[in-house]
């Protein structure tokens, strides 16, 4: 079966950082369907040789040593260009002209990746509809919406509004790109595929979860996007709360893209939602000191660049357990984990000095990087009469698999090529999202409560937040993910 991907956007960063590496890397595993043509299009006038030449520069960085000239080259011969302005409704009617021509089997399934500035998906999707390309006969068509999907719920719902007009949800796959990466993908395994966790993944064994996404870099040459989004925006609305989903969901009936995101979108809608003065007492804002003097933020901005937030999820599984979320720039380290606390024993039976319970057992999920699960628990010190130490159970995808982890995007495109919307978030999935986030965001720039807190640069995020969540009867597992080096 013969493919096209059309990316809007083709002159853009994404592309030529993330889109034509993950279709390259496809193709150099050969997974990529032999028959498929990749056709840029964005407002820059290059002919096709002269942007395939770009792309190849732009590979040749990324993969440093390990390009392969022979190996791009025919990749390359996949490549096309067309120049074109999404404003222009006959620029579409001669893209479709150029598809038509180029694509040798009328039956050919497309994909229409809109890779652009958020606000030229609705005239593209609007384009895309009015010139026929939208349209499927015996053909299949699709669209890849990049994020962000929307800045609010209202603008959410109109996108889809404005999506559903022209494309069926069945055609829709929405990118975040957290559910291209194996180890999120591996989470979904642990819980469902082995029979040990799940009769305790509840109320009745978990105190609370942890959900971290730390980064090191700055808002960098992003600040006047990230100025008028913020971390809830950036991170939780998608991300974290994705996370939240698949750490929190029941098992779907099976593995099929609405089966998984039926699960889901239920998590979202047992959410407890956050308002008013539970605003202010359950989320936690700061600001990484020098972020006011980045080119593109406004004078005096309010804009958080950390957030720590306490969900809870109304259901018999959840019941009490609270769920916090975190997530800044500019931390002590880069590492996303979601740790999953575990009660404490009810007795202490071992005399170890002063303590007068155990330490809790912990399971730590480590997304990235030092990709891998760790089991903490209680061990008998030797030669130290009964005293008691946490050690813990390890599993290193690096040890175990070797081989570097591939980029998100790869299974991604893949996914959609193949038709597979699993690992995409499907309309509702968005709306329910904004609806947590949107009071959240409210209520910050209503009250200007909580207090916005300036953090140091390289630490967890303000102090405050430390003792925020000691007055929850919590303490943060700040732990760096420790990277080590496994010989073949
Ligand atoms: C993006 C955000 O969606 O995710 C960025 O816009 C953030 O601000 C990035 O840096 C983090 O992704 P990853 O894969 O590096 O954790």
């Amino acid at each position: 079966m013969a493919h096209t991907f059309v990316i809007f956007g083709a002159s853009g960063d994404l592309t030529s950082r993330k889109l034509i590496p993950a279709l390259y890397q496809l193709s150099r595993k050969n997974r990529l369907p032999a028959d498929t043509r990749i056709v840029g299009f964005s407002r820059t006038p290059y002919t096709h040789a002269a942007w395939r030449t770009e792309l190849s520069e732009a590979i040749a960085k990324s993969t440093g040593d390990r390009f392969d000239p022979q190996l791009w080259a025919k990749f390359a011969e996949r490549i096309f260009y067309h120049a074109g302005d999404i404003g222009q409704p006959d620029d579409f009617d001669r893209l479709a002209n150029f598809l038509d021509d180029l694509e040798k089997d009328p039956d050919s399934t497309r994909i229409y990746y809109l890779a652009t500035a958020p606000q030229f998906y609705e005239p593209a999707i609007e384009q895309l509809g009015r010139s026929g390309l939208a349209k499927e006969n015996t053909c299949r068509r699709r669209v890849i919406i990049e994020k962000p999907f929307g800045t609010d719920l209202a603008s959410a719902k109109k996108l889809n509004a404005v999506v559903h007009a022209v494309f069926n949800e069945r055609q829709v796959y929405r990118i975040d790109h957290y559910l291209g990466k194996e180890t999120v993908q591996n989470l979904l395994v642990l819980r469902f595929a082995n029979t040990i966790f799940e009769p305790i993944w509840n109320r009745n064994y978990i105190d609370h979860v942890q959900i971290t996404v730390a980064e090191e870099v700055d808002v960098g040459s992003r600040a006047a996007y990230y100025d008028k989004a913020g971390v809830l925006r950036d991170m939780f609305q998608n991300h974290l709360l994705q996370l939240l989903m698949i750490t929190a969901m029941e098992s779907p009936i099976r593995y099929e893209a609405d089966a998984i995101r039926d699960e889901k979108v239920k998590v979202l809608r047992g959410i407890r939602p956050l308002t008013g003065n539970q605003v202010c007492q359950d989320t936690v804002r700061g600001q990484y000191r020098g972020y006011l003097s980045h080119k593109g933020v406004a004078p005096g901005s309010r804009t958080a660049t950390f957030a720590a937030i306490k969900l809870y999820v109304d259901n018999w599984r959840w019941q009490g357990v609270p769920f916090f979320l975190r997530s800044g720039k500019v931390m002590s380290c880069r590492t996303t984990q979601i740790v999953v606390q575990f009660r404490e024993p009810p007795y202490m039976l071992f005399p170890d000095g002063p303590r007068s319970v155990a330490e809790s057992n912990r399971l730590v999920i480590q997304v990235q990087p030092a990709e891998g699960i760790q089991l903490h628990f209680e061990t008998k010190v030797p030669d130290a009469g009964m005293k008691l130490r946490q050690t813990d159970l390890e599993f290193s995808y690096q040890r175990e698999f070797r081989g570097a982890i591939p980029e998100a995007y790869e299974r991604l495109l893949l996914d959609a090529l193949e038709g597979d919307a699993s690992l995409f978030a499907r309309a509702d999935e968005v709306v329910a999202a904004w609806a947590i986030c949107d009071p959240i965001l409210a209520e910050w720039q209503a009250s200007d409560k909580p207090e916005l807190h300036v953090y140091e640069p390289g630490y967890w995020g303000p102090f405050e937040c430390t003792e925020w969540m000691l007055s929850q009867g919590r303490e943060w597992f700040d732990t760096c993910p420790v990277l080590k080096c496994f010989n073949a």
